[in-house]
């Protein structure tokens, strides 16, 4: 059994009806759902956090650091100018990926910087729900 610990950042409590046209219709509970669903069968432990606070996930990059922890991120807003989130993630040992529901290559500029894809082993973006389902797919085969 193998643990992974999945971080959203900002906002993404309220998916489900936060812009389902860009975000999708699916609540953040129940993708987590599908990606313990995926888990099981997978013989991966998975450990899947919200935070809407800089803070706690930097804290919770630091647990992950120190518990040398693979770890898929979905940073959201701090993505695009959290340096602080980026220093955190830059001491984890374990493989990073970065996902995000949308492309954000595809939408307004602000959102075509990432702080974190320069020290992520990867990212996923633009395929809604299922870019964590990929995600822990490719973290199978790390
Ligand atoms: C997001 C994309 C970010 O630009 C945005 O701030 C989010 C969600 C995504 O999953 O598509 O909150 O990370």
């Amino acid at each position: 059994m193998r643990d992974v610990l999945i971080l959203n950042g900002p906002n993404l409590d309220r998916l489900g009806t936060r812009e389902p046209e860009i975000y999708g219709s699916l609540s953040l509970s129940e993708i987590g759902d599908s990606c313990v669903e995926f888990a099981k069968a997978h013989s991966l432990r998975i450990d899947f956090r919200q935070t809407n606070d800089e803070a706690e996930l930097i804290r919770w990059l630091h647990e992950a650091a120190d518990r040398s922890l693979p770890v898929i991120m979905n940073p959201a807003a701090f993505t695009h100018y959290s340096v602080a989130v980026r220093d955190a993630a830059s001491m984890l040992t374990a493989p990073l990926i970065e996902v995000h529901l949308s492309n954000p290559l595809a939408r307004e500029e602000f959102r075509h910087t990432s702080l974190v894809s320069g020290i992520a082993h990867g990212t996923i973006s633009g395929f809604g729900a299922n870019s964590y389902i990929l995600a822990l797919q490719a973290m199978l085969n790390l």
